[in-house]
């Protein structure tokens, strides 16, 4: 092709640090990944079965562009009995496909060109890409395990310019498994609304917490107002495949999302959406189930890298556990590449989710107990070999 095709929006955006693994992952037999972030379990059967009875009474058309108004309304249900937080379903509150349209949404309706989004990092790959694809500038801030891996209110503080929009957040965290404290949530609270700023809270792992509280960031006094929320399926009642997920706003904004997700997704699939009624209506005990079996394996795996040397934060939250590799005297990268071809596992180098992330590797423990525990010894045999 003699001409370039490809937008220079597209064109500039970093390729997936996690890609790579994957593409030599699916060429080799015998693999345990602790690689891809989403549940081993398969949906709980009762969900499964709503979406199967919404096919066979012959829903298959759009629904609202909202959303079905019983789904709605269940999600503001939930997060009133949880949180203590209240969205009107008719006018706070879109339906979408994933946590991943959410973002997509969000980023859209808010941004003009070079505009800034702060982002705590390591975090979501997805984060950057959503702000850049919009035009916008993200504004990294590393956290480190010093700080127990917190977003660091003071490093945000003086990050913000006046081009500065929005802080994005996403605790529980994906890659280092971090819950964000109450006293840190309202520090950056107060900042938001000294700055005058929008907060993006990703709250997809709300309910993988190990023994600590989760707290919601809209229901914080005075937030609501000022904040995007995000919530979903995929991750606690593993419905990754389902393609679900929730954002609340607040009206004004939330006008300007439906917008976008009217031209560009018309609804989420109207099947799904049964689903995750049923998820949200009898789903508790089963996310309860899988939670304590992820609690297990978290624990596994945390004695398993502190025993063998490699020094790992507690996670409190979502699947993952984040082992600081620096003492094998490896990159990322290079721990990551050669436990996966000589020892059959597959990790995601740290630095795939930017600044922070470098010296570490992030493990998945959403796979069998066996299976982590396999991984482990081939860990410990892939260490030795390099002293
Ligand atoms: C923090 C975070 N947000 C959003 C997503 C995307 O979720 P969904 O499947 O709802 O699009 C993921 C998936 O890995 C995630 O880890």
């Amino acid at each position: 092709m003699s001409k370039k095709y490809l937008s220079q929006r597209v064109a500039g955006l970093p390729p997936s640090g996690i890609r790579k693994f994957f593409d030599i992952l699916a060429e080799m037999p015998d693999v345990i990944s602790l690689g891809v972030g989403e549940p081993d379990f398969i949906t709980p059967r009762p969900i499964m079965d709503a979406a199967i009875e919404s096919i066979n009474a012959g829903k298959t058309q759009y629904t609202s562009n909202s959303g079905t108004v019983e789904l709605r309304r269940a999600v503001a249900k939930h997060l009133e009995n949880l949180y203590q937080v209240s969205y009107d379903p008719m006018s706070e509150m879109i339906i979408t496909v994933g946590v991943s349209e959410a973002l997509y949404l969000a980023m859209t309706a808010l941004l003009d060109q070079g505009d800034e989004v702060i982002v705590p990092t390591p975090c979501f790959v997805s984060y950057q890409a959503e702000i850049i694809l919009a035009g916008g500038v993200p504004v990294e801030i590393a956290s480190s395990i010093e700080n127990d891996f917190q977003p660091d209110p003071a490093a945000i503080e003086a990050a913000i310019t006046d081009r500065t929009k929005a802080i994005l957040i996403g605790y529980p965290n994906n890659p280092t498994g971090a819950v964000a404290t109450r006293e840190t949530l309202i520090e950056i609270g107060k900042i938001a609304e000294k700055h005058d700023l929008i907060v993006i809270s990703d709250e997809i792992y709300d309910q993988l917490v190990y023994g600590t509280e989760h707290v919601c960031f809209p229901s914080l006094p005075g937030m609501k107002e000022r904040t995007v929320f995000l919530g979903g399926f995929s991750k606690d009642y593993a419905m990754t495949g389902w393609r679900v997920g929730y954002v609340c706003a607040p009206a004004e904004i939330l006008t300007g999302m439906l917008r976008v997700h009217q031209y560009t997704i018309m609804s989420a699939p109207t099947m799904s959406q049964a689903a995750a009624l049923r998820a949200i209506e009898i789903g508790r005990p089963h996310v309860d189930t899988m939670r304590d079996e992820y609690d297990r394996r978290r624990k596994l795996m945390v004695s398993g890298f502190n025993d063998m040397g490699l020094k790992t934060f507690e996670p409190r939250g979502a699947f993952y556990a984040f082992p600081q590799i620096t003492s094998t005297g490896m990159t990322g990268d290079d721990f990551a590449m050669g436990l996966l071809k000589e020892h059959s596992v597959a990790v995601v180098p740290g630095s795939a989710f930017g600044p922070g992330g470098e010296g570490y590797v992030r493990c998945c423990y959403a796979t069998s107990y066996e299976e982590v525990a396999e991984a482990l010894e081939r860990i410990q045999s892939f260490i030795e070999s390099k002293k």
